[in-house]
């Protein structure tokens, strides 16, 4: 991390929990010149974090970048993201989660909402009548990390060498090396029905205790709990976790209560197996209890670039090219945060004759490997 000597880096998935944070989703303009203008401000992301983060480094301002599918392939055609597509909605017996229109995710954070504000404003500034803009959340830091339901949330994500190993593509798919996939889901909860419920009903369907957040033993069945839903293991048992920075919001005048769900992770199977598991639940017909006071209104998927292959969009040439950025194996490589190992990434001139230390976990379910 930059600490307070210069601004944090753009595409920093694992930039610090903040106070305050805006999740920006815009659609883009069908013209040639709407996706030039997009190409410029998105491969310079980095040079507005800077212009804003460094009138006060104490306020940690971090911009993360996502593109959907449609605007990816419309950017750099001949090379994408082994597994990007775009948000498939679950559809329950119950309950069921939207696909809604995002060609680009801005997720804005900072220990100030002043920051976050100038930020997006300059942003579209840039933008202009390039896009249009389908969703704008202005989320808070609520108590101690509780979201509007009284429930520390982000507890079980992963720290230190398990968080890039989650959330960041590894050797599988060398060309994208350090970047993520990102869903982002925006919940709006009936706080009225949930109040209806015992503190121990509500532990029951989150799988942790309210005040002190001491995770509970899982239940026996058949109805599982949130965290259990939401855990999923790979072909050697182990849990695949993902990297979440829900943030609550709302507008009590108006009956408003929300979540903004948002997840990155280096595999995003992952993620669509745990919103199959809270809709259609685990056996089918047991959901996510945590739904019946939660209604999804949006649901989006984005494929978030390094900065470096970020800062390559600009150049449409390279773009159209197939494989690697130019550079890829010097200022690229250094930038990734396990950059100490990525002699066994095999990359380009740093390809290791050896197995890559950073595992590749496929899909087990053969018939829904993309
Ligand atoms: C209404 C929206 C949601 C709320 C209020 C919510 C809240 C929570 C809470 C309170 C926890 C327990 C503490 C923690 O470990 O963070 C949790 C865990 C978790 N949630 Fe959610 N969540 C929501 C939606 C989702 C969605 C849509 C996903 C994934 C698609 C998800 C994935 C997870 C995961 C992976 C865990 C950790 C499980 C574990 O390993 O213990 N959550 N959530």
């Amino acid at each position: 991390m930059a600490g307070d000597r210069v601004p944090i880096d753009a595409q920093r998935t694992d930039a610090p929990l903040s106070r305050f944070a805006v999740f920006l989703v815009v659609t883009v303009r069908d013209r040639d010149e709407a996706r030039e203008t997009v190409r410029g401000v998105v491969s310079g992301i980095d040079g507005l974090v800077k212009t804003v983060g460094f009138r006060d480094l104490n306020a940690g301002l971090s911009c993360v970048v996502g593109l959907g599918e449609a605007i990816w392939d419309r950017l750099s055609p001949a090379r994408r993201p082994l597994e990007l597509r775009a948000f498939s909605p679950v559809v329950g017996a119950v309950h069921t989660a939207p696909a809604t229109p995002g060609d680009l995710l801005f997720h804005i954070r900072a220990e100030r909402a002043d920051l976050c504000f100038e930020f997006e404003r300059l942003l579209l500034d840039e933008l202009g009548d390039a896009v249009t803009v389908v969703d704008e959340t202005q989320g808070f830091r609520y108590f101690d990390a509780r979201d509007v339901l009284g429930f520390v949330d982000g507890t079980a994500n992963p720290n230190g060498a398990d968080l890039p190993a989650a959330a960041l593509i590894g050797a599988e798919d060398p060309g994208f090396a350090g970047g993520s996939y990102v869903v982002v889901q925006k919940y709006l909860h009936d706080l009225r029905a949930w109040a209806e419920l015992s503190t121990e009903e509500q532990e029951a369907v989150i799988g942790r205790t309210k005040a002190d957040n001491v995770e509970l033993p899982d239940a026996a069945g058949p109805q599982l709990a949130h965290k259990t839903l939401a855990t999923i293991e790979g072909e050697d048992g182990g849990e695949l976790p993902i990297l979440r920075d829900n943030m609550p919001f709302g507008r009590p005048g108006h009956g408003e209560f929300g979540t903004y769900f948002i997840g990155y992770t280096r595999r995003l199977w992952v993620i669509e197996r745990m919103l199959e598991r809270m809709f259609v639940g685990e056996p089918a017909g047991y959901h996510d209890r945590i739904l019946d006071v939660s209604r999804a209104v949006t649901g989006s998927t984005f494929f978030v670039p390094s900065n470096a292959v970020l800062r390559s969009l600009a150049d449409p040439a390279a773009s159209a090219a197939p494989g690697a950025p130019d550079g890829a194996d010097a200022e690229w490589l250094a930038e990734l945060p396990f950059a100490d190992r990525r002699e066994s990434l095999g990359i380009g001139s740093l390809r290791a004759p050896t197995a890559p230390t950073i595992p590749t976990i496929a899909d087990p379910r053969p018939e829904e490997t993309p």
